[in-house]
């Protein structure tokens, strides 16, 4: 499976490290551009490329961690027919500001009816960026990430990932309910960071 990540931000960056730490090769883009990306890149190791935004989303798997406010748009004249996307993204613009409202709407729905075709897995999205990019191994465990999509061929193949980089996966089922347990706003699970013991 090839990785692509758009968006290279606080939370792409945290997915890069975890992929690069081992070592599984993946595309990063921001939307300035490539030469943007070299002190990322330097960090995260080897197995990391600065690529376009295209280029990410040519991946079979692509993770999306961009604003909500310029997610539509970073979204918008890709080919995202049978492609696995990894949702990362929450419906807020700043901690101060009202959160964006989507009348009623699991934000991962949302985020499929700007994605037409893709396998839409939502993931990478209840904690905070600096405890994601941190080692899983954590207190003598694994520390849990949620998954929750419609896709079931999807889901395995993101648990795949979850698992190989360190990650616990925890499956909540499907956009319309699961999803909802660990999306901002109002979900039980967000931010809670667990971590399974044995
Ligand atoms: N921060 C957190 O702790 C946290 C935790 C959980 C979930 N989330 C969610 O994760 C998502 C990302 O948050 P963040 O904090 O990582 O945001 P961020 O630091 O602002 O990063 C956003 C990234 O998106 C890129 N971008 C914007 N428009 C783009 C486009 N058209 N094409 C390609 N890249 C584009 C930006 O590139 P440029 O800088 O070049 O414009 C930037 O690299 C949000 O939906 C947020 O709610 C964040």
């Amino acid at each position: 499976m090839t990785i692509g990540i758009i968006g290279a931000g606080n939370i792409g960056s945290a997915i890069a490290v975890r992929l690069g730490a081992k070592g599984i090769p993946a595309t990063i883009a921001n939307s300035r551009g490539p030469d943007t990306l070299a002190e990322l890149i330097a960090k995260a190791g080897p197995s990391i490329t600065a690529g376009t935004r295209e280029e990410a989303a040519s991946k079979d798997i692509v993770f999306v961690a961009v604003k909500w406010l310029r997610l539509q748009g970073a979204l918008a004249g890709l080919d995202w027919n049978g492609r696995i996307l990894i949702d990362t993204n929450n419906p807020i613009v700043s901690m101060d500001v009202p959160m964006i409202d989507l009348a009623g709407r699991a934000t991962t729905s949302v985020v499929q009816d700007w994605a037409p075709g893709a396998r839409v897995v939502k993931a990478f999205n209840h904690l905070a960026a600096p405890v994601l990019a941190k080692d899983p191994h954590a207190e003598g465990g694994r520390r849990v990430l949620f998954y929750a999509g419609d896709d079931e061929g999807a889901k395995a193949d993101v648990a795949d990932l979850i698992d190989q980089l360190g990650f616990f996966g925890l499956d909540l089922g499907d956009v319309e309910s699961g999803s909802r347990l660990f999306q901002t706003p109002n979900g039980p699970l967000i931010s809670h960071d667990f971590v399974k013991i044995g």
